[in-house]
């Protein structure tokens, strides 16, 4: 072993986190010496259901098992806030070949500005490599069952803001 510590940041929307989101963020758990799940305040031309706070904290309940877990909300550069909490490695999930060019076009930026960060990629378990948020979300406004998809707190949480509206 190197002795090295090494700190891997996990950035996304997390509008709201899902089962995927919590699937990739265990399994870098066992690799990296601390993980850091950073939520964007806006990210990609969003408009989020939650406010930033909220998608903190369910996020925060949703990862309560790992202790070398911890989620933090960021409103900068993502390669600001990564070098600010020490980070070497940036991590993302891809779930299909159809996230690889945005992915691709991501980590490039990044490296320019960053080059001392590393973006490393791990494929979403295949289970939830259908998963994303915004469906998740239209599910529960739509009065669908999304207990396969997310954190009971989490579905709480999208029964409270979507319950009985239309989307
Ligand atoms: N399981 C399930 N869903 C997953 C997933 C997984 N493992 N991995 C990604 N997704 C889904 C997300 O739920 C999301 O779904 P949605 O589009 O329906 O909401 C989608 O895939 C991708 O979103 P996410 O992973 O949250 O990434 P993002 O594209 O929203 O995040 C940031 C982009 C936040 C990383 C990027 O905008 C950023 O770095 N912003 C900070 C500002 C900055 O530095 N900008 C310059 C970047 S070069």
């Amino acid at each position: 072993m190197s002795g090295k510590c090494i700190t891997a940041v996990y950035p996304g929307t997390f509008d709201p986190i899902t089962n995927g989101h919590t699937d990739v963020i265990g399994r870098a758990a066992g690799l990296f010496d601390r993980v850091i799940v950073a939520v964007a305040a806006v990210g990609g031309g969003k408009n989020p259901a939650f406010d930033l706070g909220r998608r903190v904290e369910l996020a925060r309940l949703a990862l309560a098992q790992w202790e070398n877990v911890e989620v933090r909300g960021f409103d900068t550069l993502l390669v600001e806030f990564a070098r600010a909490v020490g980070a070497r490695v940036l991590l993302r999930g891809l779930r299909a070949v159809s996230d690889f060019e945005y992915e691709f076009q991501l980590s490039g930026m990044n490296r320019v500005l960053a080059p001392e960060l590393e973006t490393l990629f791990l494929p979403t378990a295949e289970q939830h490599a259908y998963l994303s948020s915004s469906l998740v979300r239209e599910v529960a406004a739509l009065g669908g069952d999304i207990t396969a998809f997310v954190h009971p707190e989490v579905g709480a949480a999208l029964t409270h803001r979507f319950g009985k509206s239309s989307v």
